[in-house]
C-alpha cells in the first residue's frame, strides 16, 4: 500500500515555523519513542542551525525501555542532549529544566560577555503533528501558565510562557513535516496513528504492522493472542487468523471477521496492550534502512 501523502497545513506550518524560529535561542524538538527516525522532521539540522538543542523521546512508556536507552545514546553521540519523557503522566519532565540550562550554557555565557545580564533564554517546542508537543508543554508549563507579551506595545501576537526568570517558552508549539518521500516513514506513522486512517486501508496496514511485529516482537503476539509466531510459519495472513480465532471475531456463517481481527491489532499496538515496542534501531540507520525488518531479530528469545 502507498502511504505518502502531503497535508496542504504543511505549507503555512512550514511558513511559521521559519519565522518563529528567529525568536528564539533554544529548540525543544519531540520525538515519538516508539519511531525516532520516522517522527524526525528532516530540515530540522538546517531549522534550527546555531540555535541550542534538546531532544525529547517523548511517548517513551509506550516504547521498548532497551531501544530507548539506544536511542537516547544515539543522540548524545551525535552531541545533542537527550531525555526520555512521558509528558501524559509527567515521567522524566523535570529533568528538562537542567537539561536546558547545560544545552544554553554557552548562550548564556556570551551574554555575559556582552554585559547582557539575566536576559531569559526563549525556546520552542518543535516536532511533526501528534508527538505530544502540547501535552508536553502542559506539563511542563504546568502551573506556571503567566503568559507574558501580547500586551499592547510587547510583542504583539506571540504568547510566551514564563517557566521561571531565566526561560521563556513561546506556547504554541511549532509543526514540522515528516519525511514526506521516505514510504517507510509514513507506513510508521500510519502505525502509530498520525495519518488520518479515514486514507488508508487498515486491514492492509494491520499485515505491513504484523510483519514489523513478527520479525520483531514475536513473544508479544504469543502472550497476547496465545498464536504461536513458529508454528504459524510466520506469514502475517496466517498470525491474523489466529487473532481473530483467538478473539472469536467470527462474521456470518461462522466465517473470521479478518476486519475486524486487524482493527484490534491495531488498537492493542498504539494503545501499548500489545506491550512496550519500538520499530526503528539506530542500527537501522547505519544500515540505510531505518526500520527495516531485521532477519536476525528472528532468532531473539
Ligand atoms: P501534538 O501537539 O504533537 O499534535 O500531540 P498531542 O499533545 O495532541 O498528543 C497526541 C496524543 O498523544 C494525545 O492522545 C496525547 O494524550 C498522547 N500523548 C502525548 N504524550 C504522551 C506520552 O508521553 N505517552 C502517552 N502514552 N501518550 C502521550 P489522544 O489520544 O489524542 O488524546 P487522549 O486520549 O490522551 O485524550
Amino acid at each position: 500500500m502507498n502511504y505518502q501523502w502531503y497535508p496542504g497545513h504543511m505549507t503555512k506550518a512550514r511558513r511559521m515555523m521559519e519565522e518563529n524560529i528567529k525568536l528564539i535561542d533554544l529548540v525543544i524538538e519531540v520525538l515519538d519513542a516508539r519511531i525516532p527516525y520516522s517522527s524526525r522532521n528532516p530540515d530540522i539540522d538546517v531549522l534550527a542551525k546555531g540555535k541550542a538543542r534538546v531532544v525529547l523521546l517523548n511517548k517513551a512508556d509506550l516504547a521498548d525501555p532497551a531501544r530507548n536507552r539506544q536511542w537516547a545514546s544515539y543522540f548524545q553521540k551525535e552531541g545533542i542532549l537527550v531525555q526520555e519523557v512521558n509528558s501524559k503522566s509527567g515521567a522524566g519532565v523535570k529533568s528538562i529544566q537542567g537539561l536546558v540550562q547545560e544545552a544554553c550554557r554557552e548562550k548564556i555565557e556570551r551574554d555575559r560577555r556582552r554585559g547582557i545580564l539575566n536576559r531569559p533564554v526563549r525556546a520552542m517546542v518543535v516536532g511533526i503533528p501528534n508527538v505530544g508537543k502540547s501535552t508536553f508543554i502542559n506539563s511542563f508549563a504546568g502551573k506556571a501558565c503567566a503568559k507574558t507579551g501580547n500586551k499592547p506595545g510587547v510583542t504583539k501576537g506571540k504568547q510566551w510562557i514564563r517557566l521561571n526568570k531565566g526561560l521563556e517558552l513561546l506556547d504554541t508549539p511549532g509543526i514540522l513535516w515528516p519525511k514526506f518521500e521516505d514510504q517507510m516513514v509514513g507506513k510508521h506513522l500510519a502505525f502509530i496513528g498520525s495519518i488520518n486512517d479515514d486514507i488508508i486501508l487498515v486491514d492492509e496496514m494491520a499485515l505491513d504492522l504484523l510483519g514489523e511485529i513478527i520479525s520483531r516482537y514475536p513473544k508479544a503476539l504469543e502472550e497476547r493472542y496465545g498464536v504461536d509466531v513458529r508454528e504459524k510459519g510466520r506469514a502475517p495472513v496466517g498470525i491474523l487468523e489466529g487473532i481473530a480465532e483467538s478473539r472469536k471475531c467470527y462474521g456470518k456463517g461462522e466465517t473470521l471477521d479478518l476486519g475486524r481481527a486487524a482493527g484490534m491489532l491495531v488498537d492493542d499496538f498504539r494503545s501499548g496492550r500489545l506491550g512496550r515496542m519500538t520499530l526503528e534501531g539506530p542500527e537501522d540507520l547505519q544500515e540505510g534502512k531505518p526500520g527495516g525488518v531485521l532477519e536476525e531479530d528472528l532468532s531473539k528469545p
